[in-house]
């Protein structure tokens, strides 16, 4: 595990301090960075709220939320006197201009420490907020924004967030979140192609037959249902997790890690992108909704019992086939999936390779696995696992078995996975951006989107009902059919 080096002494300042994203992901960060001693005396963590809640009461509130949210030895007591101290509540409503009095008085005498404002509230909020911040004098020198996604819901909703946000912070203080980008499994798909000669040479349409993507969730949409109503799948996953982890698989190799080198990269591909409209939505791309079904032998509901019995055509599936308009992805399709109340929490990008030019094993012509295949595991069981054609030991014939080479992170760094939000935090305090998405991407992935969805508007791209447990609709497995290939897992 790489060591921990201390940030410098922050005000850390959460708006919707006592929501969910800050309960069960922002506060358990800071509380592992704090027990790795990583946040000097004195840092404080200020969460802002409209709700009136005392000072106890909001720490029994976090003390709750650690509890539930760490494992068991995770949790100790003298971890906890230690971080409560750093923590306060303010009861704000940013939208009120004589309401930022409490935060002014709490920020005045420390201008000279790193100071972080955390907007993790619905979109909407995130302009009046930069404004306020501007207008009660609280932006300095050492302040940056974060902007939790989804930036916007569409490309001209994002163009006026930031244009907003751009008027009083400068671009090198914005940190919009991605928090896939802070995934020790994302950042390891850096290393495996940039710190190893074996795979790019490899790394093109002379030798990879396709790619796969896939995020699956068994989860449903539970307590968000209103709010995911509003989204669905493909502007919830698609346009910002997946377009990154496509963006990595596919770039050029940066000149540097410098952030601008990287996110200079992943612009070109999302530049290349085909895009997806009217005519095309029917033959790449699939719109799903689960229906009641089972998942590890429990009974779930299905998506519309969820919301209560209301009618919604809101997809939670998506599946897509992309192609990318540059020299080394020409005729390689990209598919991507990602849903809910699939049939286990699993995440896998496939480097599907070409079979041998010529086989001297006449046995292996027709079977799939023929080829090799490089899965890259982002969860669970995070690891990587390069698929090998080998010979079945023993005297007799020749025959022949695939096998794996497998290397599981866990085993080999037997080490605990840090969420996200620890490493993404700490990087926004030390002011570092390169794992965060520049204005340009979020704009284009949006604009992207955008074709998507007046393309299945105006094509009436139906919905298909997928049974939860499944990995989502039959038009998922005949997208890939239809050329001759099949989802793993399918
Ligand atoms: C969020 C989405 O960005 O990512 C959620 O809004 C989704 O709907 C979550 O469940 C998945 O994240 P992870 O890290 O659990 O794969």
């Amino acid at each position: 595990m790489a060591g921990f080096t201390p940030v410098d002494v922050f005000d850390l300042v959460i708006f919707g301090g006592a929501g969910d994203l800050a309960l069960r992901k922002l506060l358990p960060a800071l509380y592992h960075r704090d027990g790795d001693c990583q946040l000097p005396d004195g840092c404080r963590i200020i969460s802002l709220g409209r709700r009136d809640i005392a000072a106890d009461a909001f720490q029994g509130m976090v003390r709750e939320a650690l509890k539930s949210n760490l494992d068991a030895d995770e949790y100790t007591e003298d971890a906890w006197a230690c971080y409560s101290k750093r923590l306060q509540y303010i009861s704000t409503n940013a939208l009120e201009p004589s309401n930022w009095q409490g935060l002014t008085a709490a920020l005045q005498g420390h201008e000279d420490r790193i100071r972080v404002f955390y907007l993790a509230t619905a979109p909407g909020l995130f302009g009046a907020i930069a404004t306020g911040l501007s207008e009660n004098g609280l932006i300095n020198d050492n302040v940056r924004i974060v902007l939790e996604k989804p930036v916007g819901h569409d490309h001209a909703s994002a163009l006026e967030i930031n244009d907003r946000v751009g008027e009083c912070f400068s671009e090198n203080s914005i940190f919009r979140i991605d928090h896939y980008l802070g995934k020790e499994t994302v950042q390891n798909l850096l290393a495996l192609r940039f710190a190893n000669s074996l795979f790019e040479p490899l790394w093109n349409r002379g030798n990879i037959d396709h790619v796969q993507i896939t995020v699956a969730e068994d989860l449903g949409v539970g307590g968000r249902s209103e709010f995911y109503d509003q989204v669905g799948a493909l502007r919830d996953m698609v346009q910002n997790h997946m377009m990154q982890l496509l963006c990595l698989t596919a770039m050029e190799p940066p000149s540097s890690r410098d952030h601008n080198a990287v996110r200079d990269e992943k612009m070109k591909v999302l530049r290349a992108l085909k895009p997806i409209g009217a005519a095309e939505v029917k033959r790449n791309s699939v719109r799903g909704q689960y229906q009641a079904g089972a998942i590890d032998g429990q009974a779930v509901d299905g998506y519309l019992d969820e919301l209560g019995g209301k009618e919604s055509l809101n997809e939670t599936f998506v599946a897509l086939k992309l192609e990318i308009d540059n020299w080394r992805w020409s005729n390689v399709p990209f598919y991507l999936r990602t849903g809910k109340r699939l049939k286990q929490k699993y995440s896998e990008i496939v480097i599907q390779f070409q079979r041998v030019p010529h086989s001297i094993f006449p046995e292996l012509i027709d079977t799939g696995s023929a080829a090799n295949r490089l899965s890259i595991r982002l969860q669970p069981d995070e690891g990587v696992k390069l698929s090998l054609m080998s010979k079945d030991p023993g005297p007799g014939g020749f025959e022949l078995r695939p096998v794996s080479l497998d290397l599981s992170f866990e085993d080999t760094f037997g080490a605990r996975y840090p969420d996200a939000y620890e490493r993404l935090l700490v990087e926004v305090i030390r002011g570092d951006p390169a794992l965060f998405m520049r204005r340009d991407e979020v704009e284009f992935a949006w604009g992207w989107i955008d074709g998507i969805i007046a393309g299945w508007q105006q094509a009436q791209q139906p919905v298909e009902g997928y049974v939860a447990g499944t990995w989502g609709p039959t038009a998922s497995s005949l997208l890939l059919d239809r050329d001759g290939r099949s989802w793993f897992p399918s």
